[in-house]
């Protein structure tokens, strides 16, 4: 993998960093991540995965985490980088294991610690960088946010959804207040793990559009055990469920179409951000 300079301008040049973040666990935010990604290089992005949860769960989709000589943890603690792991052609991770628990104590005794991904992440060359956060909204996730150009919340249609919620859009508006990212924008709140079928769910999820209108994305990643046995075989869902995997060639296509417009806009100053 090529390491280089920063962000050299131009149409094929730009650099998407996302933030998959919830401080919730168990709502999708890996999944999303594996499928998003596995949609973007189906679409000939060049991906590059960022494992920011120490229970690596992203990391054990592709690897064993147990034999890592190099991991998130020593790219955030040392000034070096570390080589990220070609998945394919298109998709490469920079793995985690548990170590990087201790970074949450570690990195607060360091002088500019929020912006240590973002000023890591300069070194790596890609289209869409996707970052798999931890469910905590520590100084990980902030880091996370930092370096982010979008965020994208999956959220599950449950009682908790709207407090989740809230306080993860807290968290978003304190990172752009602090101007750690004043640019930071949410692209999407993501519902997932939904079934239509039951009552709550639909409810929920009127009750989610009716709040927060757009930015709740139009369609829900459904629920189906396929996911789960697409962790089990270790593919991306769509070898496994050809519908499930346009769902994401959709939504790839769409953070395709944003980023580009979003970049048509700072390249004509006409941006609204
Ligand atoms: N759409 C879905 N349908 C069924 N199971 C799902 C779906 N999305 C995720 N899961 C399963 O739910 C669990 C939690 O998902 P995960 O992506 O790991 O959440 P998080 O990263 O937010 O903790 C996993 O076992 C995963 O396989
Ligand atoms: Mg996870």
């Amino acid at each position: 993998m090529t390491e280089k300079g920063n962000n050299q301008g131009g149409k094929n040049k730009k650099r998407v960093i996302v933030a998959i973040t919830n401080q919730k666990g168990g709502v999708g935010k890996t999944t999303t991540t594996v499928n998003l990604a596995a949609a973007l290089g189906r679409a000939g992005k060049q991906v590059l995965l960022v494992d920011l949860d120490p229970q690596a769960s992203l990391t054990e989709y592709f690897i064993s985490p147990a034999n890592l000589t190099e991991t998130v943890y020593d790219l955030l603690k040392t000034s070096k980088t570390i080589t990220p792991i070609r998945l394919g052609e298109y998709i490469s991770l920079l793995p985690t294991n548990i170590d990087l628990s201790a970074a949450e104590i570690e990195l607060p005794t360091q002088l500019n610690q929020e912006r240590t991904l973002a000023r890591k992440l300069r070194a790596y060359e890609f289209d869409y960088c996707l970052v798999d956060c931890l469910p905590s909204l520590g100084v990980l996730n902030r880091n996370a946010l930092t370096a982010a150009t979008l965020a994208l919340i999956p959220v599950t249609t449950e009682i908790m959804a709207e407090r989740t919620i809230k306080l993860m859009l807290d968290s978003v508006e304190r990172v752009q207040e602090s101007e750690l990212n004043p640019g930071l924008r949410i692209w999407y709140i993501l519902p997932t793990l939904y079934d239509g079928r039951l009552s709550h769910h639909k409810e929920i999820l009127a009750a989610l559009k009716a709040k927060y209108g757009r930015l709740v994305y139009e369609e829900p990643v459904k629920a189906t055990t396929k996911y789960k046995d697409a962790v089990t075989s270790k593919v991306d869902i769509s070898e496994l469920d050809a519908a499930q995997g346009e769902y994401w060639d959709r939504l790839a296509a769409q953070l395709i179409a944003d980023a580009e417009e979003k970049e048509e806009e700072s390249a004509t100053g006409e941006g609204t951000k």
